[in-house]
């Protein structure tokens, strides 16, 4: 059959108003507790820049950064405007309007004497910047300190109520727990301190717009929904692929891996926002019932039905063991116990090191049914449509169908019908840190994972975890850097009469 894919069929885009238009959001300051960390330098002042440049912030906003390097505000605005030159996603040409808002304190957040100093300085930045009281805590700091500098902000009352005037709010980075004991360890601990509903746990894929046009794309279309299901999906892909290694966090990694990395967190919220079934409303906790109700239908993992792999000399990396058996890949075949998808696998796959930098869903039709063409061989080849949902980069959606090649014989072929947002919208994306720290201003949870959230995907995945520890012998499959992940990732799909869509 012809491959006729380099065929575009173009769309026409009708932006249409609004749907839900965004309230602006309230005064507040962010107080950011690792102020000068990778993940603040990276990100968070960068995402907070582009949100002042495109008149996002409310007209009073502060910043107010803590960490233990001995600066000043002077020090703080000179570090972050190297990096957000190096971070950001505009070039920062109103830096210095911006960064009039950003003050810093040094202080080590284990010492209570720190929390003083920080009501001090907070109340001045307060005064200053006419931010009404309302606070966000930013905690980018390792997860083991979240209940200690929890503990010290409700000691030293800077914690006001979730719904009060003025109200504060937590922002809490990944991970949260190692696995199920770990994360309700964890949640009873912040839950002591915080109510759920200022308490924003963050995963940062939720915040990317492709995933948050996977609801829009299901539950906007009349025509996807009703195909949406096991009489008409033969299977489900899930890619988030990577070009880069481990770089420089091999020690973090080594004890990390994959699984907890990317499977528990962003992956599973992907698929729990491709499957779910349609919420009620739009309402941050109906779209999070329905999320948490489909992880809830996972049907337990086969260890045969999840392939580890590591990538040829993930062991050499500093801060990696030289016997080391965390994964840097794994693939897996996820079944959802529910009416809708009954016998559908979910075919997941992540890792590092891979053939290219690809977070992508496809959906696989199921074959036409019969032979209409008149020729085995030719109707045999005719492949099914696929809808492939691409999350990052290149960021679009497109369809594959079957079309008749134009001439006297009866030739068919398959054609693509690719949008992508950056031709479809003439407009940049923005990254995920600025959705969500503008949700949180205006206290709007939905993209950020609840308790019973998160505690579900780790019922999921802490199986898996405990076999591959009780497991000390069967060996990880190694890969080539560069490549689409070890031969026996292939083999399970294989086993099914299928193949994974090839990386890049
Ligand atoms: C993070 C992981 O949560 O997500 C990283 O800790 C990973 O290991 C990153 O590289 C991927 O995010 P993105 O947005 O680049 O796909």
């Amino acid at each position: 059959m012809k491959d006729l894919s380099k065929t575009q069929i173009r769309t026409r885009i009708e932006p249409g108003n609004p749907q839900v238009k965004e309230e602006s959001a309230p005064p507040c300051t962010v107080i950011i507790f690792g102020a000068l960390g990778d993940l603040s330098k990276r990100k968070l002042i960068p995402a907070l820049y582009n949100l002042y440049q495109e008149g996002d912030l409310p007209e009073h906003f502060a910043v107010l950064g803590l960490n233990r390097d001995q600066t000043d505000d002077h020090g703080f605005r000179e570090s972050h405007k190297e990096s957000t030159d190096r971070y950001s996603r505009t070039k920062p040409e109103k830096w210095d309007a911006f960064s009039n808002n950003l003050h810093y304190i040094p202080g080590d957040f284990t010492e209570s004497d720190s929390y003083n100093k920080l009501r001090v300085k907070l109340e001045e930045v307060e005064a200053k910047h006419l931010t009404e009281g309302n606070r966000i805590f930013y905690l980018a700091t390792p997860a083991r300190f979240f209940p200690l500098i929890l503990e010290q902000l409700q000691s030293a009352n800077l914690l006001h109520e979730a719904d009060g005037e003025p109200w504060s709010r937590v922002i809490i980075e990944k991970p949260f727990g190692t696995d199920l004991g770990s994360a309700k360890e964890l949640n009873t601990l912040v839950g002591k301190r915080l109510s759920e509903s200022q308490t924003y746990r963050i995963d940062h894929y939720l915040g990317k717009e492709t995933v948050q046009n996977i609801l829009v794309f299901r539950f906007g279309n009349t025509i996807f929904e009703p195909l949406w299901n096991r009489n008409h999906i033969d299977h489900v892909e899930i890619t988030a692929a990577e070009s880069i290694q481990v770089e420089g966090r091999g020690r973090f990694y080594d004890q990390t891996g994959v699984l907890r990395d990317i499977v528990q967190n962003h992956l599973l919220q992907v698929m729990a926002l491709i499957a779910m079934e349609p919420p009620v409303s739009f309402e941050a906790d109906d779209i999070r019932n329905e999320k948490v109700q489909l992880i809830h239908s996972l049907r337990p993992m086969e260890m045969g039905d999840v392939i580890r792999g590591q990538y040829q000399g993930y062991k050499n990396v500093e801060g990696v063991g030289d016997q080391s058996r965390t994964p840097t890949y794994v693939a897996m075949k996820i079944m959802v116990e529910n009416w809708r998808w009954q016998g559908v696998p979910f075919y997941l796959r992540a890792g590092k090191g891979l053939a290219a930098k690809e977070t992508e869903v496809s959906i696989h039709f199921r074959s036409i049914p019969l032979c209409l063409f008149n020729n085995d061989k030719e109707s045999q080849s005719v492949q099914p449509n696929v809808l492939t949902l691409r999350i990052q980069p290149e960021e679009g959606i497109s369809l594959r169908f079957v079309s008749k090649v134009p001439g006297d014989d009866l030739s068919v072929g398959n054609v693509h019908m690719d949008m992508s947002y950056a031709e479809a919208f003439q407009k940049p994306i923005s990254e995920a840190y600025e959705r969500l720290i503008l949700d949180c201003m205006r206290g709007n949870q939905t993209l950020f994972a609840r308790r019973d959230g998160v505690e579900k995907a780790w019922t999921f995945i802490t199986p898996i975890l405990d076999a591959w520890a009780r497991d000390k012998n069967s060996p990880i499959a190694i890969y080539e850097p560069g490549s689409d992940g070890p031969k026996e990732a292939d083999a399970l799909l294989q086993r099914d009469g299928r193949a994974w869509t090839t990386i890049g």
